[in-house]
């Protein structure tokens, strides 16, 4: 009984389908971030993203995706280059080693579909997703560019 109970407490990290989509609304705000969360919707569904969350005890605690397609050859080459999207965690989960756990599965998925280099997204001040980065092996600076939320770099991989 007391194995049973601590196998459910475990975190796992499972990849999720369109189907289970509504329940990213745990992580983050779809209403607020409509146009990204119908892109992420049928990108899921077309087998452009692939995503991962991790659970624990039913409670989703942390999300990451392998985007297969970005339309933009700095992120994306088919078959080649994919791109490490939306990783979050949980706010009141955050410093226990998620974040860097999630990207440690991606990078591992992302060996076995045969990607030679990985890519990501980063705003500048984004301290703590610069640092997760940076320690989980993205060294190479492919652009820094400026959008309407401000200045980010495009960090890549090679697996
Ligand atoms: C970035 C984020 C995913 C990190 O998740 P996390 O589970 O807290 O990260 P981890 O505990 O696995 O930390 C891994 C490493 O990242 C770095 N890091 C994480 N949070 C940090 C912080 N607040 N300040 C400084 N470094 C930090 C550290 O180097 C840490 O290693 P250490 O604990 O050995 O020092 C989380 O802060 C988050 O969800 N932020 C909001 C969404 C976001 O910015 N996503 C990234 C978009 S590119």
């Amino acid at each position: 009984m007391l194995a049973k109970k601590n196998r459910s407490m475990e975190k796992r990290i499972i990849p999720i389908t369109h189907k289970d989509f509504e329940r990213c609304a745990d992580l983050w705000n779809m209403k607020k971030q409509r146009a990204l969360a119908e892109r992420f919707y049928s990108d899921l569904q077309s087998g452009k993203r692939v995503t991962w969350v991790c659970e624990q005890n039913g409670a989703r605690l942390g999300e990451i995706s392998l985007v297969l397609d970005m339309n933009d050859p700095e992120y994306t080459i088919t078959h080649k280059r994919a791109y490490v999207s939306h990783l979050i965690v949980k706010k009141d989960c955050r410093r226990q080693g998620i974040g860097r756990s999630l990207v440690e599965h991606v990078i591992e998925q992302a060996k076995q579909m045969d990607i030679k280099e990985l890519t990501i997204g980063v705003d500048l001040d984004n301290f703590a997703a610069l640092r997760l980065y940076a320690k989980a092996g993205f060294d190479r600076i492919l652009d820094v560019c400026e959008d309407k939320d401000g200045r980010y770099v495009k960090l890549m991989k090679s697996l």
